[in-house]
């Protein structure tokens, strides 16, 4: 997730420009840039957060009545200076800022290469203005070229494009990364999100997908890219406080982090094919394969675990990083992958440390490009969750099980497994953000009703089976952290090997019962807690049948076994933002803990 900027009008552009990336900081923070136009185009950017390289650079001060900018979170190429955006043409004419990932970069460029064009970057977005430089030089405007170049690109882009040669316009074009263009008087906004122009503007309009724009100072023509017929659309006036917008509407990160979901899982479905071939191969090579991790991504390991067992067959041993130096068995033929999401937690890298020092080759999991883990790496995989602002860790929990269902579809191909259920699998999980988002919209009420009678609980107990396990683990640790209510996650079937006696009239049990073989086993396990006089909430795929037998009861729509958990996790994480809220606790500044844990 990137946040991209633009701006055309009669003001000068870098100080609105400016204003308007510190408001998208919150979208990625590792580089940021600006091109403007006067005369010719001028470009500044560097690594860093905006501030530094504005007091460095002079951003400030660039000329001209026409920009854009980009503050970047980097998917391709580690942050540096010239993976910065704007990315320009080898003619230093046309600046391109883009949020997204375009996922047939490597080809596109290779077909530039072979026609003369020379690359600077190690980004995906460079093919974008030296495809639309292609496009010009046989003979087009800059608008047809860029809806040429639309046209060629898979994945998701959100692009703003300016050129020296027609200085008084942006071209900006939308595939799956959102867009919104902001309506002044004498001159138009672009921002990646209203937050960014609600100080200059409350008439926006939305670009959808397929779709793109001509700006110039009192004028949008908005068209389809694919048939270039223009579309008529009334702006809408946004009533938003400016907290309210930072937020994107949300009272808190942590419930804006939660309904992002779908975004980073669709985002991190796009990581690059070879990227996954490459760690599933280092993985099946090695005799030894452990996943070490911490906290929720441990949990995110865990269910990897079960999902390359039953996919393909394929055993890992996955160990809470700050125990790794204690049992770990380490040699030159063992691999590790590291799951971190801030690339950062000192336990973890202790944990990589030792096993490099043993001999052992470690693979990456994080969603910081250029983080300590992956420098530290032989291999660096990536999440692309955005940054998370709240303490809590929900939507990189997402990502990462997204990232590691791939994966698994992508070991069972190697050991030579794949048969209709991961074919299944490979082309279901394109369809999951949208389930989740529908999911999403359809749990928030019905958790809230019932984060109401559980609030002033003392100690609830989470029980799961099979994938639901780290489940139970996730939604207990959520709840540990910003409700404050002791939580304890188990696997079900413990609970008569001693938990059972702390059983007692009244005492909240959640069982979540995803679907899969073990569904059976954990319905005996509730009635061994309903017998005891528990209050039992049951989150359960297609839970007609537990009707009756539970308290209350959370229905989930039906779908595989091992998309569970990314449909299950939302009432869990949900119930404990709600609770908080309802305590009057504030869910994005928990107590006593820290986003990242940089000490042992
Ligand atoms: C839970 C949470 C922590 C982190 C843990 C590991 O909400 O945020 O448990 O998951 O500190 O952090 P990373 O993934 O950055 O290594």
């Amino acid at each position: 997730m990137c946040g991209i900027v633009g701006y055309v009008g009669n003001r000068p552009a870098a100080p609105i420009l400016l204003e308007a990336l510190r408001r998208l900081e919150y979208r990625g923070y590792d580089s940021a840039g600006m091109a403007t136009v006067s005369g010719r185009l001028v470009v500044r950017k560097d690594r860093g957060r905006i501030a530094d390289i504005d007091r460095k650079l002079k951003l400030v001060e660039m000329p001209g009545k026409v920009g854009v900018g980009h503050t970047r979170w980097a998917t391709h190429g580690e942050p540096s200076q010239v993976n910065a955006h704007p990315h320009v043409d080898n003619a230093g004419k046309i600046a391109v800022v883009h949020n997204g990932i375009i996922e047939n970069y490597l080809e596109i460029k290779k077909f530039l290469q072979d026609h003369g064009f020379r690359f600077v970057s190690k980004t995906d977005t460079e093919v974008v203005p030296h495809l639309i430089s292609f496009f010009l030089n046989k003979g087009g405007n800059l608008e047809e070229s860029v809806r040429r170049a639309a046209r060629r690109l898979r994945g998701s882009f959100a692009l703003a494009v300016i050129s020296a040669e027609e200085p008084d316009k942006i071209i900006a074009v939308r595939q799956d990364s959102p867009l919104i263009l902001g309506l002044g008087s004498g001159e138009i906004f672009l921002a990646s999100d209203i937050p960014a122009m609600l100080q200059h503007t409350n008439r926006v309009l939305i670009l959808e997908n397929g779709e793109m724009a001509v700006l110039t100072s009192d004028r949008v023509v908005i068209r389809k890219f694919g048939s270039g017929a223009e579309v008529r659309r009334e702006p809408m006036v946004v009533k938003w406080t400016a907290e309210m917008a930072e937020k994107g509407g949300y009272p808190h990160f942590t419930l804006k982090e939660i309904f992002q979901q779908p975004e980073a899982v669709q985002d991190t479905l796009r990581a690059p094919p070879e990227e996954l071939r490459r760690l599933a191969k280092f993985l099946t090579n090695a005799r030894r394969v452990y996943f070490v991790a911490c906290g929720t991504s441990y949990h995110a390991a865990l269910v990897a675990k079960y999902a390359l067992a039953k996919l393909a067959g394929f055993p890992v041993e996955v160990v809470i990083s700050s125990e790794f130096g204690e049992i770990g068995s380490v040699d030159g033929k063992t691999a590790v992958l590291a799951i971190t999401q801030s690339g950062e937690t000192a336990d973890t890298l202790k944990a990589v440390e030792a096993a490099r020092a043993a001999g052992a080759r470690v693979a990456c999991l994080t969603n910081v490009v250029g983080s300590s883990i992956t420098r530290m790496s032989d291999l660096v995989c990536c999440t692309h969750a955005g940054p998370e602002v709240s303490v809590v860790a929900t939507k990189t929990f997402a990502a990462q099980v997204a990232y590691l269902l791939r994966l698994a579809v992508e070991v069972a191909a190697a050991r030579g497994r794949s048969g209709p259920r991961c074919r299944r699998l490979a082309s279901g999980l394109k369809s999951l953000p949208e389930i989740m988002r529908k999911n999403l919209a359809e749990l928030d009420p019905r958790v809230r009703r019932l984060a109401s009678r559980l609030l002033r609980a003392e100690h609830i107990y989470l029980i799961g089976r099979g994938i639901g396990y780290p489940l139970v683990l996730e939604g207990a640790l959520k709840l540990k952290e910003i409700t404050y209510i002791h939580s304890e996650g188990m696997p079900a079937g413990e609970l008569k090997h001693g938990t059972l006696a702390l059983i007692e009239e009244g005492t909240p049990v959640i069982a979540v019962v995803p679907p899969g073989g073990s569904r059976v086993k954990i319905v005996s396990n509730v009635e061994e807690v309903k017998a005891r006089g528990a209050h039992v909430v049951a989150i359960a795929d297609n839970g007609k049948d537990l009707e009756g037998h539970v308290d209350e009861l959370i229905s989930i729509p039906h779908t595989e076994e091992l998309f569970s958990p990314l449909l299950f996790i939302i009432p869990l994480q949900l119930l404990a933002y709600h609770i908080t809220v309802a305590r009057g606790q504030d869910p994005d500044r928990p107590r006593s803990l820290a986003k990242s844990v940089t000490v042992e």
